[in-house]
């Protein structure tokens, strides 16, 4: 059996047949059981990855801790399930997802609410559920909450989401901190946004958050925020009496796709507890909560994407483009932000590579090419590929673009998988749709 490198599950094999194996579970038989495309999660490594932050905050943070999974990376039934039976609180976004979350019975309390946009229905919603915190984004959101809160007798907790004004080297699009971005509330504000909480007695200021981008992999701007963070919770205090209890980093911690070095979540953690640490001591604030909101770097190395070569082309000077039966609607990564995936044929994962080729999406778009210039065994229709890190982001921005069902999605647990979101059917496509009366033809 071969071990597989980081950024296949940790317990990704290749059998005797020379198939992937994920967590006992050999994949090609699963994607003859399931059909593709079909998504596998293994429940090992997402174990591993929820463990690793909580020892990373154990040690690398004296005040108390808590990990918020952003449940924008991936979310359904038994993954919410799965976060809070691992210790992990529920960062959520909309009302949908904070549906799902209290469906699969993640009490409100361990949620937060976020969203640059949060509809009135959703903030009553939200109240009304009894999440932990919401997490206040413009002006105009804190007047509408004040509102809705002002005859509550339990004053409701928020944080303030500050724009930091942080640029963090990451893609244009996953960048939240810099000063021009659509999301928090701009420093100048600040005060403004104070003034208003005291105004307003169902509302109590826990604390303040930031969220910089995604797939950073650079310590330096979150210690940066930190202290940007901490100069606010000391002048609150000075000026107001006000102690803040919850300080967020957010989320954003990069993981490997392709040759990247994995982010250390112990020296990040350290980092970030050390700031916090030292950033109090000098202002003489008592130590608050940390809470971190990490997506990507919980779930996406667990994922793997199974696709089935179904045509081939070959131009002359040209890499053969590998026709599958997913692609942009199912993935929109490589498409939206140029991302890069590893790949392998996991009916052949012994084989050593032998050609590069283009990997092509079956939506009718050109730019629905998911692997560019990606070296494998020659492959022909019929053989499966697998995709690595395919966890976050990729069934969570879904679509039935060319009204193709999405794919199915199996949890693999000790040798056992389970279908823990079923694949989409034809009907599914058409059931919020109603049909036209039927027409007289030829009149008028
Ligand atoms: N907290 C907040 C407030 C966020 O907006 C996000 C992600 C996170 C936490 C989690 O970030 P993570 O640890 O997953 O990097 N669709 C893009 C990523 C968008 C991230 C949006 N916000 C992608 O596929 O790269």
């Amino acid at each position: 059996m071969t071990l597989l490198d980081h950024i296949w599950p940790t317990t990704a094999t290749i059998n005797s047949y020379g198939h992937l194996t994920i967590n006992g579970c050999d994949v090609v038989a699963l994607a003859h059981q399931y059909e593709t495309p079909l998504y596998l999660l293994d429940a090992a490594t997402i174990s591993q990855h929820c463990r690793t932050y909580h020892e990373a905050l154990q040690h690398g943070y004296c005040g108390t801790s808590s990990i918020h999974y952003a449940s924008k990376a991936l979310l359904n039934t038994a993954v919410a399930q799965f976060m809070a039976a691992e210790g992990l609180g529920l960062d959520v976004v909309s009302g949908g997802e904070l549906y799902i979350a209290l469906r699969a019975g993640v009490p409100a309390a361990n949620m937060h609410l976020h969203g640059n946009v949060k509809t009135r229905a959703e903030l009553e919603m939200a109240l009304e559920a009894g999440v932990g915190r919401i997490v206040v984004d413009t002006l105009d959101e804190l007047a509408l909450l004040s509102q809705l809160t002002s005859h509550h007798s339990q004053p409701q907790a928020i944080m303030l989401r500050l724009a930091p004004g942080i640029d963090a080297d990451t893609h244009a699009y996953i960048a939240t901190g810099h000063e021009e971005s659509k999301f928090g509330l701009p420093l100048a504000v600040f005060g403004e946004a104070v003034d208003h909480i005291r105004e307003s007695p169902g509302l109590r200021l826990s604390g303040l958050h930031v969220h910089l981008g995604s797939q950073l992999f650079d310590d330096r701007p979150f210690v940066q925020a930190i202290e940007l963070l901490l100069d606010r919770a000391s002048w609150l205090r000075a000026t107001f009496d006000i102690t803040i209890d919850t300080i967020s980093p957010g989320g954003g911690i990069g993981v490997a796709y392709t040759t990247e070095q994995a982010y250390n979540i112990h020296m990040w953690a350290q980092q970030v507890g050390r700031a916090l640490e030292a950033g109090c001591a000098a202002r003489g604030l008592p130590l608050p909560k940390l809470v971190i909101e990490p997506g990507r770097s919980i779930i996406a190395r667990a994922g793997v994407a199974l696709y089935s070569v179904v045509a081939t082309k070959a131009a002359p000077q040209r890499p053969r483009y590998l026709h599958i039966d997913g692609g942009m609607a199912d993935n929109i990564r490589p498409a939206l932000y140029q991302a890069k995936y590893a790949a392998l044929l996991a009916n052949r994962a012994h084989e050593n590579p032998v050609e590069q080729v283009h990997v092509a999406g079956r939506f009718c778009e050109s730019g629905d090419v998911l692997l560019r210039d990606v070296a494998l065994p020659y492959a022909t229709s019929g053989d499966l590929l697998a995709l690595a890190s395919s966890g976050a982001y990729t069934l969570s921005m879904a679509s039935n673009y060319n009204q193709v069902p999405r794919p199915a999605l199996l949890l693999v647990e000790s040798g056992t998988a389970t279908l823990i979101q079923r694949r989409e059917t034809y009907a599914d496509l058409i059931i919020r749709d109603s049909a036209l009366p039927v027409r007289e033809k030829g009149l008028g």
